[in-house]
């Protein structure tokens, strides 16, 4: 079976958590603060905090902004739902904002249109790993005075249009990856947030465990060495050492992960250019997308097949797929707490209807490539 994503770890990954399980430290040790180094050298960032995961990464992330109860934040339906559950685990009224019919991230014309008093906050999502249009969000957050978090679940390795790397911060306060064994690199579970503010990383480092610090330059009073200070509402929200570990040396990795993956996508692209039922995913010039997905378009009611048919039909042929995403506004909870209805976002509705994601991830052989193509090609022939 090929599957719609999977990790690759090879014998280094193995031996480097296998050596962490033979050390000292399974957790609060060095590979901690090694594997936030390297994501720092790789991003640009000044500062990075890991966690236990994007989720939690996200909402410590917005709670690290102090926002108030009665904000609001902007973020795109066309994503998972922790880019909005992180606002309403804060309080914050989670909005959205349509996305760009080619790109399939947030349309910042879109954004402007659902500025009220109350918005704080923006959290542009890379969808797929393509980078959003970023210098165009970070001015409207100037000009309304919000802040930014990225949601770059999906984007470690993606390039912005001037070619930094996403995690920079150079747009933002924070942004957030993801290391779920689906996603690009991988830790089991795991993310980590990065910032350029040092008073944000300090409250991240704080909020990650617990509420508290050791640090002399912000403890109220110092009797001794034993001595901590709980000065917020925190969590445990801590990577262990195996699998700081395992991130480091899979980042090791990141640059060869990237041109695979390009290097597939440049394969399906050329082979579906022109079909008839099915629209590859689009990449403006300017960016570079680590790819996590290859999200494609089908026009499930010309072809005459519904989606869970062209599904199982693939799946009997060993080809795993996958959808991206429900637009998380009609869920349930949303529309029982906030009230959207199906209809509000109609473009990122419209491109959920027509939406399936091939298999896509390093460790596919040019011939599981190959058949793929064949198989698709020869299911919408
Ligand atoms: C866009 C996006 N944001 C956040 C997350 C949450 O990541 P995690 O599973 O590491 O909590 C995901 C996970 O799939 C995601 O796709």
């Amino acid at each position: 079976m090929i599957g719609y994503g999977h990790q690759y770890i090879d014998e280094s990954d193995i031996k480097a958590v296998v050596d962490v399980l033979k050390s000292d430290y399974l957790t609060q040790g060095p590979f901690v603060t090694k594997f936030e180094q390297e994501i720092c050298r790789i991003t640009g960032a000044k500062y990075c905090v890991s966690v236990s995961n994007a989720t939690a990464g996200l909402h410590i992330a917005v709670a690290a902004l102090e926002l108030g109860d009665n904000a609001e934040g902007i973020t795109t339906p066309n994503t998972f739902l922790a880019s909005s559950n992180c606002m309403v685990y804060n309080h914050v009224k989670p909005v959205f904002a349509d996305i760009n019919p080619v790109t399939y991230n947030i349309d910042p014309i879109e954004i402007e249109k659902h500025i009220t008093d109350k918005t704080k906050l923006l959290i542009p999502v890379h969808f797929a790993g393509l980078p959003c249009e970023m210098e165009k969000i970070s001015a409207i957050a100037k000009k309304y005075n919000l802040r930014v978090i990225e949601d770059a679940a999906h984007a470690i390795g993606s390039q912005y249009a001037d070619g930094s790397y996403v995690g920079n911060c150079k747009y933002s306060d924070m942004t957030v990856f993801s290391f779920h064994p689906v996603k690009t690199i991988t830790t089991g579970e795991g993310g980590a947030v990065t910032t350029n503010d040092e008073k944000l990383y300090q409250k991240l480092l704080m909020l990650r465990s617990h509420g508290t610090t050791k640090d002399e330059k912000l403890l109220t009073k110092n009797p001794g060495p034993w001595y901590y200070e709980m000065q917020a509402l925190g969590f445990n929200y801590r990577m262990t050492d195996m699998q700081a570990a395992l991130g480091y040396s899979q980042l090791q990795k990141l640059d060869f992960f990237k041109k695979r993956r390009r290097e597939i996508v440049a394969k399906y692209n050329k082979a579906f250019a022109g079909m008839k039922y099915l629209r590859a995913p689009t990449e403006p010039k300017e960016v570079s997308s680590c790819f996590h997905l290859y999200a494609v378009q089908i026009d499930f009611n010309a072809l005459g097949k519904s989606r869970s048919q062209v599904m199982q039909e693939l799946r009997d042929q060993g080809i795993g797929t996958q959808v991206h995403y429900i637009p998380v506004p009609t869920q349930p909870f949303y529309k029982e707490t906030f009230g959207y209805k199906d209809g509000d976002y109609p473009v990122a509705e419209k491109y959920y209807e027509q939406e399936l994601s091939l298999p896509l991830y390093p460790g596919m052989s040019d011939e599981d490539v190959d058949y793929v193509i064949f198989k698709t090609k020869e299911f919408f022939a």
